[in-house]
Formats: structure tokens, C-alpha cells, sequence
């Protein structure tokens, strides 16, 4: 990249900053981003809280990731949240607000900054929660290019909120029926139904309908980024869907699933888990019948009532099968009682998921839908059972289910009797071999996608060469 001085154009390295919203799901996905932006040669450097960072640096292979890295460093910035908070997604208006007015500051500062030797920062890769990062790299002269941890068919909802809303289809309308088709989604004619609509249309109250015109905004405001906007999806999984994200974003960089991206270019996958991995999970998989457990997380922010924990626990036990369970504290919201011990489950705080999901064992996963687990599930060639909570959820286990077909989509069922149904089908008879088939073939193609001229290794090919001709 080149800047003018003078009247004389000199060549300046390119150096990437890139900056997540700091939550886990987050940071993990762009830590992936990094790790492959780096490989291509580039500077990068790896903004995160400081908070996160400690975390970070306790559980992850940091150290190592560093030593292979040396273009590649860290800097951590202070949150403006005392140590106690929680920072989990029920913080979340907290937490933006901490980062926008209390990290602001710090956060420009390393944009001012060109000491240590770096060369200054020529573009920032930044969360699309945070469209203040974006603004601030903007108005110091740094081109921002938006990257954004939902899939496609996700931000495509929240970008035809203005439709949806002219088609009366939002607000739900009153008795409105949930299995209705929704026709105002350009591209999802055909599937999408009202109760795949993500999870915050649900919302029905006034605080609600504001909640979800906040996500369109603030979707709608990556529009302002001059380097345009990256999504941990491809060409493959979603083209008629970005085609339509393309017709606003024509600088749409569709460069996933990540984590397969950046293990295919580093030939390393390093951990950016924020929770220390139980590894008793692998030897107890180790000692289990090839395809026998179903692997149960709901990921890193959403909760459970007892109620629900309690059917999903007897459907768990009366279908016979094993189950390798991830129960991170705080998924029972106020329940801290010990479920009772049965030997064909066995459950764990936290686990290496790209792990389990490799492991001959696994045979199918009870997943959340969040986006991250079900990209991982797809690159593993694993079927899903899927229970979408809220957010991205519900639209992702429509793809799931009845798009790509590689699962069962449960969605907004949990009887015990449901789930034992749901789990019997995706692990014994025709249609959990038909799921097993289907998952192995998507499984291919998507590790095409991201080898030597795949789609999503091309795309992510012209994102370093942007990346490198921003600013000159
Ligand atoms: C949330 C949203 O649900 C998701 O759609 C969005 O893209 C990011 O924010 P989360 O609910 O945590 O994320 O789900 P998910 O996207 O699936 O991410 C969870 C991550 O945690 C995955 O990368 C998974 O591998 C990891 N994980 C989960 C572990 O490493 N260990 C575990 O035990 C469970």
C-alpha cells in the first residue's frame, strides 16, 4: 500500500488491525480471520479487552500461535467494566456501551500509535456490533472492512426489516400463525417461515420492536465501511442468498467456514477458547463405540430453564443413547443442583468442540444452531439435531433442516418425548443414514470450497489483495 508525502508516494506495509466485539463466539471466529490474513504475510495486530486477553492467554495457544506469527502481535485494551462483570451476553447493552464510550479512547490511540517498530495501521477489520470502531478507524483516514459472525441468510433478515414491515409481517401480526411462509425475504421464498424469522422478532413488546430495529441499523451501518464487509459463509452454502446481500454490499467477501480457511492455509487450527477445555471429554469419546454418542453443547451465551433442562435430560435418557453433554456454568439459569449420574452420560463444563466433532465416536450433534457450531458441525460431516434459542439461531436451523438438509430442525419443541423422537431419528434407521450421507457430502464440498480455487479460498485470495491495495 502507498501514501503521499509531500507530493511523493513512498510504499508502506500494510498492517491489518483487526478488533472483535469481545465475546467468545467473537473473538474465536476472528481470531481464525487473523490467523489466515497473517499466513498470506500481512502485519496484523489483534486488538482485545484486557479482560479477554488474560483469559485468552490462560487457555489458548497464544504463546504458540505468537512464535509461528512473527508478523502477528496482541494488544489489549481496557473495557471500562469493574472485574466483577459478568460480560456475558446479558451485559450486552453494558458491555457496547463500556466499549464505545470508555474503550474509545484507548482504542484510537492504538490506531495513532506506529511505535514498537509496526508500521501504521493501514485498514481495520472490525466487529459489525461495534459501528463506533468502524466511524473512528474511518474518520483518522483508515479504510474499515466489517466482519460480521452471523450467516448470510441472518443478515439478509435483519437488512429486509424495512419489507418485512411494509408486508405487515413485522410486528408479528396478531394470532399470527408461526408456520405462515414469509414471501418478503427476497431468495428464501419457498422455505422461510414466520418462526424462522430470528429469534428477535419474536419480541412482541415495545422494547422488543426497538431491540430489532437497533440490529437492522446497526447492520444497515456496515454499509459505511469503504472496505466493504466479510462473512464467515461461502459462495456454496449460501449463493442465492448473497447475491441478494450483494446487491447493497457489492463488496462482499464470503470467505468461511473460517475455521476451515485458516487450518487449510496455516496448516495449524489453534484454540481461541476464552474457558479452560475439559479433556476428560476426549478420553471418555476414546473409550466409546464408533458413531455411538450424541454430542450435546448449546453453546457459549444461551440459557435453559430447568424446565427445559429436565425434558432434555429424561428424552436424553430414555433413548437409550450416550451422550457427551456440555454444561458450562450458568447454562441452568438459578439451578445449581447436580443432575443425577447415569454412565451413558457424561457431562462436561467446556470442551475442544473441533475436537469432539472429529472424533469417530460422535455421531450426530444436539447443537444450538449458533453459527460457529453449525459451520463446524458441516466441516466435520456431522448431522445436527437442532434447538435454535434466539438471535441467528432459528433462521440457521431452517438451513439446517431444510435447505442443506443435513439435520433435524426441533425448533421451539422440547418435550421429552420430542426429543427422544428427534435423537432416535438422527442416530438409528433410514433417515439418520440418509442424514449421514447427506452431512458426509457437504462435508466434501466444503472442504473444497476453502482448498486451492474454491470459492471461498479465491474470495479470501482477493480480500489480501484489497486488503494490501487499501489505502494506496
Ligand atoms: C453466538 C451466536 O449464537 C452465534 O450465532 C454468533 O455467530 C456468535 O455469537 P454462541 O451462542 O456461543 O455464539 O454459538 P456458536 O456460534 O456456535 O459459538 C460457540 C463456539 O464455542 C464454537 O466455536 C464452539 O466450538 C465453541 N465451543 C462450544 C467450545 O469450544 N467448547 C464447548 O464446549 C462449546
Amino acid at each position: 500500500c502507498m501514501i503521499e508525502l509531500t507530493g511523493e508516494k513512498i510504499m508502506v506495509e500494510p498492517h491489518v488491525l483487526v478488533f472483535p466485539f469481545p465475546l467468545q463466539g467473537h473473538v474465536t471466529t476472528m481470531l481464525r480471520l487473523a490467523d489466515a490474513i497473517s499466513n498470506a504475510g500481512l502485519r496484523l495486530t489483534f486488538l482485545n479487552t484486557d479482560y479477554n486477553h488474560a483469559l485468552l492467554d490462560r487457555f489458548s495457544a497464544s504463546h504458540h500461535r505468537l512464535s509461528r506469527r512473527p508478523r502477528f502481535r496482541f494488544i489489549s485494551i481496557p473495557d471500562g467494566l469493574p472485574e466483577d462483570n459478568p460480560r456475558t451476553m446479558r451485559n450486552f447493552v453494558e458491555l457496547e456501551e463500556s466499549l464505545r464510550t470508555r474503550s474509545l479512547e484507548f482504542y484510537k490511540k492504538v490506531l495513532r500509535d506506529d511505535g514498537d517498530g509496526w508500521p501504521p495501521v493501514s485498514c481495520v477489520l472490525v466487529d459489525g456490533l461495534m459501528p463506533f470502531a468502524m466511524d473512528a478507524a474511518q474518520e483518522l483516514g483508515i479504510p474499515a472492512i466489517v466482519f460480521r459472525t452471523i450467516s448470510g441468510a441472518c443478515i439478509w433478515a435483519y437488512l429486509c426489516i424495512p419489507r418485512l414491515v411494509e408486508a405487515a409481517e413485522f410486528p408479528f401480526p396478531e394470532k399470527a400463525d408461526w408456520d405462515d411462509p414469509i414471501n418478503c425475504v427476497p431468495g428464501m421464498e419457498g422455505y422461510l417461515r414466520r418462526r424462522d424469522l430470528p429469534g428477535f422478532f419474536r419480541h412482541t413488546s415495545a422494547a422488543g420492536e426497538k431491540l430489532i430495529r437497533i440490529v437492522g441499523d446497526v447492520t444497515a451501518d456496515s454499509l459505511r465501511a469503504r472496505g466493504g464487509i466479510i462473512l464467515n459463509t461461502s459462495e456454496h452454502l449460501e449463493g442465492p442468498i448473497l447475491s441478494h446481500i450483494r446487491s447493497l454490499f457489492p463488496l462482499t467477501y464470503a470467505v468461511g467456514p473460517l475455521h476451515a480457511l485458516s487450518a487449510s492455509v496455516t496448516s495449524f487450527s489453534a484454540s481461541g477458547s476464552l474457558w479452560a477445555e475439559d479433556r476428560s471429554a476426549i478420553l471418555w469419546l476414546d473409550a466409546q463405540p464408533d458413531r455411538s454418542v450424541v454430542y450435546v453443547s448449546f453453546g457459549s451465551i444461551a440459557e435453559l430453564s430447568t424446565a427445559q433442562f429436565l425434558e432434555f435430560w429424561h428424552g436424553f435418557v430414555d433413548s437409550g443413547h450416550r451422550f457427551l453433554w456440555v454444561l458450562r456454568p450458568g447454562l441452568v439459569a438459578g439451578w445449581e443442583r447436580a443432575p443425577p449420574e447415569v454412565d451413558r452420560v457424561k457431562m462436561v463444563s467446556w470442551v475442544p468442540q473441533e475436537e469432539v466433532l472429529r472424533h469417530r465416536a460422535v455421531g450426530c450433534f444436539l447443537t444450538h444452531c449458533g453459527w460457529n457450531s453449525t459451520l463446524e458441525s458441516l466441516v466435520a460431516g456431522i448431522p445436527m439435531v437442532c434447538w435454535p434459542l434466539l438471535a441467528d439461531q432459528q433462521i440457521n436451523s431452517r438451513l439446517v433442516g431444510e435447505v442443506w438438509r443435513v439435520g433435524i430442525d426441533m425448533k421451539d419443541i422440547y418435550s421429552r418425548e420430542a426429543v427422544e423422537r428427534a435423537v432416535k431419528a438422527a442416530m438409528e434407521g433410514e433417515t439418520a443414514e440418509a442424514l449421514r450421507r447427506a452431512a458426509a457430502e457437504m462435508a466434501v464440498e466444503v472442504g473444497r470450497s476453502v482448498e486451492d480455487g474454491g470459492c471461498a479460498r479465491l474470495e479470501f485470495e482477493k480480500l489480501i489483495r484489497d486488503i494490501s491495495a487499501l489505502g494506496s
